[in-house]
């Protein structure tokens, strides 16, 4: 099967997958991040099949969209197999799409380019006005609150109190979205995170002017 062939059909497997998942992973999503990573894969000289076919199922093997991280890889795993995937590519984007998340993953920098390129396609599908569309859409999926002016400014919690139920789709600003910008591996990828950066920091500060009004 042909590069071509094999991109088809992985987009065909993904929109299946995902379906109309509603915790921000739904196909969309994925179409977004397989593009920002083509994108980013010309720029840095990634290789764009790799890119492309890892954007196409990073989520597929959601832990959240299986019954563990680990058959959602196997899940994946086996796909590639199925579609005889050289061994070279499959061992590959297996390689980025077990080891990409935010918080799970190996922490430390991903060890190709391609996975780093993915990966900051990822982060950037989490910035700017999808960033902010996707983190309330899944704040109302986990039933978090909009906004809570009870909750501390956000570095004074633990991360355990991040996690529990006090947690407000504002505060995810704080927690993840305003780090992404220099978490980015690529320099292409620092410039399409500046903009998105800038924005969300203006939709904070009128967000915050909305709650006290002011008339002259
Ligand atoms: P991905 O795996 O695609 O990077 P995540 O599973 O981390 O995304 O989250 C999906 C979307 O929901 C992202 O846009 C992320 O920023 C947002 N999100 C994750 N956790 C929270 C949370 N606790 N509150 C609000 N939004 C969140
Ligand atoms: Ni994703």
């Amino acid at each position: 099967m042909n590069k071509d062939q094999t991109l088809a059909e992985a987009r065909g497997f993904a929109k299946l997958e995902l379906g109309r998942d509603s915790s921000g992973h739904d196909w969309q999503h994925t179409a977004r991040v397989a593009r920002t990573a083509c994108a980013l894969a010309r720029r840095e000289g990634a290789d764009v099949f790799i890119c492309e076919l890892a954007a196409v199922l990073h989520d597929v093997a959601d832990e959240k969209l299986n019954p563990s991280k680990e058959e959602g890889l196997q899940k994946v795993e086996n796909w590639l197999q199925r579609q005889q995937v050289e061994a070279s590519a499959l061992d590959h984007v297996m390689q980025i799409i077990g080891n990409m998340s935010y918080g799970g993953g190996q922490g430390g920098t991903l060890p190709t380019l391609e996975g780093r390129v993915v990966q900051d396609a990822d982060r950037l599908d989490a910035l700017g006005a999808v960033g902010i569309a996707r983190t309330f859409a899944y704040a109302g999926w986990k039933g978090s609150l909009i906004f809570d002016p009870e909750l501390k400014p956000r570095e004074t919690m633990s991360k355990e109190q991040y996690r529990n139920e006090r947690s407000t789709a504002i505060n995810h600003f704080y927690e993840k979205l305003l780090r992404l910008k220099d978490l980015m591996n690529t320099e292409a990828a620092r410039e399409l995170a500046r903009e998105r950066h800038a924005y969300m920091e203006a939709y904070l500060e009128q967000f915050y002017r909305e709650l006290e009004p002011e008339l002259e």
